[in-house]
Order: structure tokens, then C-alpha cells, then sequence
């Protein structure tokens, strides 16, 4: 792979800083003057409608942005990604999660295997355990069947199906409802399994690795709640035998590393595979999906996948000019780059997309928090920036006061659908037009907010007009889409999934590796002696750690 262009050297940076310079930001204005503003900045990607009218741009502004997606080679390192280039070059890995949603009637050959005909087959497997699942036809060791699944992961093993499995409740079929445990936290195990049967509980253990510390004790815990309790029901006798029959019938695993799961005492017959192609944060699309295509069934799941290739299919084939992922992640650039914006807000105006900014705290900053380029040299700029968000309303009743009269810039993605899942009314009035209303004025009072004089027109005593001003020019994104679909989800993460690549390919970094969990893992192993009471371990510690662990040894009650 060749080396990464300093975007700093680039023609198109050298314009942008002065363009940025010479900005004086009037979203009043420019829209006052500029009747075509509102069209010319919006575009369709797929089913998604995409305002970026309210952004701190020009035609100058984001003419330069597409030179800079041009000069820094943009479009030939996305086809290089699409292409299966071992563009993960720390690992020396390809990255296709793209392969993961395209049709069957499609063709990608890399190394020698074609990875479309790899993952339809892993496919089928998945929609035919699903359907067996969904049919009653597994059974659990008593012959009973499957009423909840618990998918056990964490990080990309785990906020793609939660955050899904929220967005999607309405696609939910009548049958088994799925639950998550990711967190060593035994709460979260405890409190999951808490009033489950384990004669009509299945666990899918998902995990990439299937090295993961969080994810494999939960495992074991799991697996001895559900021996314990059959014991205790009668259902097994303690056997070897009978103890392996219920695992099989009870555990499944999804993982690339088949040995692992068979080590772990799951049958390689009951796991489905996927490819160190896809990076974890980048895996919902896979068999890491399984209880998604159990609980939605595996129509909607296609659906789902459907929708990601639509995304994808746009970002490969569209001009930069009008190419949606490419221009959000360009404008993220602008703000990052020339306005020190350090944090980046996703504001979903609907309550089924409550897990959608932290799923994208896990795919924006494990792939773009990073120091160094593809090459090994340190970054030239700022990098990744703070995702983050809460559904509106309810974030306008906490944090948006920051947005509006606070002093960073903060960029904001607003996301609404037209037809919501549940058309209620208060007397007259539709609930989702009043809740659509919120979305609309959150996004005008931003930009164009509220000067002085209106203000004081409205009687304000001059002391406290300064506290009631709305500087505006707070840039935001509106997105905007039919109704929250299996597709229209699957658009919205492939959306983010490209704007995140195309961060990372201006910033000349590698947004497929993530060396920066590692040390945090490996000092919890060397430390966790020391919490058990290892008097050596202890001693070997620094002052703050041995404090801290001496106060827990001191004050843990045993019971
Ligand atoms: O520690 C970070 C990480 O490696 C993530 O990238 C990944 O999604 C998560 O851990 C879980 O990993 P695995 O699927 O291998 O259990």
C-alpha cells in the first residue's frame, strides 16, 4: 500500500485554511440571500435524505473539501478497501466487511477464494439455525423449545445486535426474544439470566477471537447457571454426557477462530464462522448478527443487509461532489481540522435508535482515535473526535443547552424518520408531528438562533437579554428517511461506517486496528493477582494502584 498523503501539503488543505480564515459564518444570511442553498446542499444516498444546508460551508467550502477527498486519494483507497487490498496494514488484513451485504449474484475473489460464495454460505447456515430456532424445531435437552437467546459479546460482538435489536423491535417476530450480556460486571449475567428457564434459554457466545476475557466468563458463568439448574430441575444427571448434550443444545458460537469454540466445549457443528476480513466494530453484518436474524427472521435480516449494500453500492459508484458518506466525513474533517471541534453529536429523533450513538462510539473512535499513520509516522493533524448523543427530545431537556450557548462547536447529526412505528395522537395533535417539530426547531434554532434585538422585542429587561441570546451558526446534518426499515438501518450504519473511512483515509491512518485496548488488558491480567490477595503482587504495583487495591482488599465484605 502506498504511503499516506500528508494532507497538510496538499493544495486543497492550503485553500481550506484560508477559506476557514476568511469564513464569518451567517447561516441567516447566506440563507436570506441564497434561495437554492437548502437544494444544493441536500442529496440522496439510498433511501436516506441528507440536508447539509446548515453547515458552516460555502460552494467554495465544500468545492475545496471534494479537492481534498481528490488530492489525498479518497476514491482509490475506498476501491482498494472494496477490492479486498490488505489496507489494514498492522495486521495485514484485508477489510471487507463490504463483502458481508453484497448479493449472492456478486463475485469477489481475494487470495483465491471468492469471499461472496464464503459468506452466502455461512449465510444460509445462519438463516437455517434461525429458522429451527424460530420453528421449534431445536429443541433444549428437556425437548422444550427456545423462547429467549442470550447473545453474549462484547464491544462489536455486542452493540451492533443490542443496538439493532432496539432499533428493529417493531420487525420482531412473535417467538424468541433475545437479551445481551457483555459486561465481567457479574450483575449483568446475573440479572439477565434472573427469571430464565434454562430448558427454553439458548446463549450464542460471540466473539471474534474467542480470547476475549469478558465474553468467555460470562460464557462459563452461563454455562454453569444452565448445568446447575437443569441439575437442580432434574433435566441432566451430572453426567459428562448428559452435561455435553445440554451444552450443545443450549450454546452456539459465532467466531473466526473455530478451534477456540471447539476448546471451549461447543460443537464446531453449532458455530458459525466469519473472517479476520471483518473488524469487530464492523461484524453486526455477520454471523456476529445471528440473534438479530433468529429474532427479526432471516427476511428482514436480508433486508437489513440490503440496505448496507445500497449505502455501499453509493459510496463506490457516486461523484465525491455528491457522494453522501464522503461529504459528511469531509465536513467532520472541517470542523475537526479548522474549527477544533472535539466532539461530534448524533441526535436520533427516534427513541428506537437509543443504543445508535453508543454503537458509533464504538465504529468512529476505535477506528479513528489514533496517533499514527499507515506508515508509522505520527499523525500531522488532530484526529478522531468524540461521538457521542442521546435520542431527542430527551437530550434537549439535558445537553443541547451546550450546543446552543456553549463555547466549543460542536457539529450535530440530526436523524428523523416520516412514518413512525406507532401513530399515536393527544387529542388532535399526532404525537410524532409534535415530536418532528422538536427535530426541526432544534435545527433552526442552531443555525439561525436569536440576536439581541428579537430579544428585547420580546419585552426581556436589558440585564438578562445577553443570557437570552442565541449566537446561532451551530452547524448540524439532517437526516432524514422514510421510516426506520431493516434496509433504512442497515443504510444508516453502512452511512457511518463510510464517513468513518473517510476520516481516517484524510488523517492517513488505519481505521481498522485498535492497539490502543490492548495495554489496558493485559496490566488487568498482571493486576488481578494482586485484587486476589497476592501479597508479591501487591508490592509489585505503584503507589496509587497498590492504594486503591489495598482499600478494596480492606473493605470488600465476604458476606
Ligand atoms: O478490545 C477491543 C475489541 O477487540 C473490539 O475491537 C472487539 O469488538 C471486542 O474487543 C470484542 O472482541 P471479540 O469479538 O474478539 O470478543
Amino acid at each position: 500500500m502506498s504511503a499516506p498523503v500528508d494532507p497538510t501539503t496538499t493544495p486543497a488543505w492550503e485553500k481550506l485554511t484560508q477559506l476557514a480564515a476568511d469564513l464569518q459564518p451567517d447561516l441567516r444570511g447566506w440563507f436570506a440571500t441564497d434561495p437554492g442553498r437548502a437544494e444544493r446542499f441536500s442529496f440522496t444516498a439510498a433511501d436516506l435524505y441528507v440536508d447539509l444546508s446548515k453547515n458552516l460551508v460555502d460552494d467554495a467550502v465544500i468545492a475545496a473539501l471534494v479537492e481534498l477527498g481528490e488530492q489525498v486519494g479518497l476514491a482509490e483507497r475506498r476501491d482498494a478497501m472494496y477490492a479486498g487490498e490488505k489496507i489494514n496494514v498492522t495486521e495485514n488484513r484485508s477489510v471487507l466487511h463490504t463483502a458481508l451485504r453484497r448479493p449472492r449474484t456478486d463475485s469477489l475473489v481475494v487470495d483465491g477464494t471468492d469471499v461472496v460464495v464464503q459468506v452466502h454460505e455461512v449465510l444460509e447456515a445462519v438463516y437455517d439455525f434461525a429458522n429451527r430456532v424460530r420453528s421449534g424445531e431445536w429443541k433444549g435437552v428437556t425437548g422444550a423449545q427456545i423462547k429467549t437467546v442470550v447473545n453474549i459479546g462484547i464491544g462489536g460482538s455486542d452493540l451492533g445486535p443490542v443496538m439493532v435489536y432496539e432499533a428493529l423491535k417493531p420487525y420482531v417476530q412473535a417467538g424468541p426474544e433475545c437479551r445481551f450480556v457483555s459486561n465481567i460486571d457479574p450483575t449483568d449475567v446475573v440479572e439477565k439470566t434472573a427469571d430464565l428457564n434454562p430448558a427454553t434459554t439458548l446463549f450464542i457466545v460471540a466473539s471474534k477471537t474467542f480470547t476475549t476475557l469478558e465474553t468467555l466468563t460470562n460464557a462459563r458463568m452461563a454455562r454453569d447457571w444452565l448445568l446447575a439448574k437443569l441439575r437442580d430441575a432434574g433435566a441432566v444427571d451430572g453426567s459428562e454426557r448428559m452435561d455435553a448434550d445440554a451444552i450443545s443444545k443450549h450454546f452456539v458460537a459465532v467466531s473466526t477462530a473455530l478451534d477456540k469454540v471447539a476448546a471451549f466445549g461447543i460443537d464446531p457443528a453449532n458455530a458459525f464462522g466469519f473472517w479476520d476480513w471483518v473488524g469487530g466494530r464492523y461484524s453486526v453484518d455477520s454471523a456476529v448478527g445471528t440473534s438479530l436474524a433468529v429474532a427479526l427472521g432471516p427476511d428482514n435480516f436480508a433486508d437489513f443487509l440490503a440496505g448496507f449494500n445500497a449505502i455501499d453500492r453509493h459510496f463506490a459508484q457516486t461523484p465525491l461532489a455528491s457522494n453522501v458518506p464522503a461529504l459528511m466525513g469531509l465536513l467532520n474533517v472541517w470542523y475537526v481540522n479548522f474549527f477544533k471541534a472535539g466532539s461530534h453529536a448524533v441526535l436520533p429523533y427516534a427513541q428506537y435508535l437509543h443504543r445508535f450513538a453508543a454503537y458509533l462510539q464504538q465504529l468512529t473512535m476505535e477506528s479513528n482515535g489514533k496517533g499514527v499513520r499507515t506508515d508509522g509516522s505520527e499523525v500531522v493533524t488532530e484526529t478522531g473526535e468524540i461521538f457521542w448523543g442521546e435520542p431527542g427530545t430527551n437530550g434537549q431537556h439535558a445537553f443541547y443547552q451546550l450546543i446552543h450557548q456553549g463555547t466549543q462547536l460542536i457539529p450535530a447529526d440530526f436523524i428523523a424518520v416520516a412514518t413512525p412505528a406507532h401513530p399515536l395522537k393527544d387529542g388532535d395533535a399526532d404525537v410524532h408531528e409534535l415530536f418532528l417539530a422538536n427535530f426541526f426547531a432544534q435545527t433552526k434554532a442552531l443555525a439561525f438562533g436569536k440576536t439581541a434585538d428579537e430579544v428585547r422585542a420580546e419585552g426581556t429587561a436589558e440585564a438578562i437579554v445577553p443570557a437570552r441570546v442565541f449566537p446561532g451558526n451551530r452547524p448540524t446534518t439532517s437526516i432524514m428517511a422514510p421510516a426506520l426499515t431493516p434496509s433504512v438501518v442497515g443504510q444508516l450504519i453502512a452511512l457511518y461506517e463510510h464517513i468513518t473511512f473517510t476520516q481516517g483515509v484524510v488523517w492517513g491512518i488505519n481505521s481498522f486496528d485498535q492497539w490502543g485496548v490492548e495495554l489496558g488488558k493485559q496490566l488487568a491480567m498482571q493486576i488481578a493477582p494482586a485484587v486476589a490477595g497476592d501479597a508479591d503482587a501487591l508490592a509489585a504495583q505503584d503507589a496509587s494502584t497498590k492504594a486503591l487495591v489495598s482499600y478494596y482488599l480492606a473493605n470488600r465484605d465476604r458476606g
